[in-house]
């Protein structure tokens, strides 16, 4: 079977890659912008005409949470439209559509983690247009599976992770502690959807699905374990996220909960230190 992945230089897109070597029963086409657009419907449609995949993981996406308050029209160009043309050529070619989401989709306002099937409120531009992405693929495509998931990081492209380290020099650092969700490996994430694709015929498809690592933490505890873990001198302290001037509202809690998909799928998911002890042991972080 053919596997098309978009977004491929992105966090999840580039780990796919990296772990593709390991299943050799199928073969993998890996896009970004610069050779697959997916806001471009034309180029969409050559391209699965020419490829004809039995599958495609859609890890593209407009990830950067503050400048989308401002940059609406490509957020919602590449968040909500794009995720509907990738659906509709999937369902035309018959393809199987993973699409990944994000837990902004929620408000953050429940005391407990949140199930797939909770209100929906998200706070700032990102949210919302990842949320009308998941909405238009759903009702296009009948075989779409959605994986929402939360605080990624891997040692490719930029997140959390990286920053901290690349600021830990600087001695002392402020993070926010009020903001509680779980850090996902995206190395982790990339084996749950190679395992959801390899039982994708005995599961029902559309879908929505949530997936982190196991456990909670607040970005000030994350923080605090990157340091630990790699054993950097940095004062860490803790602030409200009253303290930071941001463009975006960020949920202050959104914590998700896996049991849907460990039930569906069998799956055992990592705790989030562990899964972060082993990224930052990897070679890989240095090279990239
Ligand atoms: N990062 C997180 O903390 C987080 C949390 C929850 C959910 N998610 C979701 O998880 C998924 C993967 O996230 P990620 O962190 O791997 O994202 P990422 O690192 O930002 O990668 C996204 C990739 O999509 C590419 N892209 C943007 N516009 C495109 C277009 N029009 N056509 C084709 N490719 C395009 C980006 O290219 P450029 O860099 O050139 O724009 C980038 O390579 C996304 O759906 C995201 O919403 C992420």
């Amino acid at each position: 079977m053919k596997i098309l992945v978009t977004g491929a230089y992105g966090q999840l897109g580039s780990t796919i890659k990296e772990l593709s070597a390991q299943f050799s029963q199928w073969e993998f086409f890996f896009t970004d912008a610069d050779s697959l657009d997916i806001t471009d419907e034309k180029s969409v449609a050559e391209y699965f005409h020419k490829i004809n995949p039995g599958f495609l993981i859609n890890c593209a996406a407009y990830t950067a949470v503050e400048n989308a308050e401002a940059d609406i029209e490509t957020a919602r160009a590449v968040n909500t439209v794009a995720p509907g043309v990738l659906a509709e050529a999937a369902k035309e070619s018959q393809a199987g559509f993973i699409h990944v989401s994000t837990d902004y989709v929620f408000d953050g306002k429940s005391p407990v983690p949140y199930r797939e099937t909770d209100t929906v409120n998200p706070l700032g531009v990102y949210g919302a247009t990842k949320l009308a992405g998941e909405r238009r693929s759903l009702e296009v495509n009948s075989d779409t599976i959605i994986i929402r998931t939360s605080w990624l990081y891997s040692a490719y492209g930029k997140n959390f992770m990286k920053t901290i380290l690349a600021k830990s020099n600087e001695g002392s650092l402020k993070v926010v502690f009020d903001q509680i969700g779980s850090p996902t490996w995206a190395h982790d994430l990339a084996l749950a959807i190679v395992h959801i694709i390899k039982h994708s015929e005995e599961v029902f498809h559309n879908e929505i699905f949530h997936y982190s690592n196991e456990g909670v933490c607040s970005w000030y505890d994350f923080a605090k374990a990157i340091l630990s873990i790699k054993g950097r001198e940095c004062e860490v302290s803790p602030v409200l996220s009253s303290e930071f001037v941001t463009k975006a509202k960020r949920p202050h809690y959104s914590v998700l909960n896996k049991q849907k998909i460990k039930k569906t799928f069998g799956l055992t998911i990592p705790y989030w230190r562990d899964s972060l002890a082993e990224c930052l042991s990897s070679a890989l972080l240095d090279k990239h």
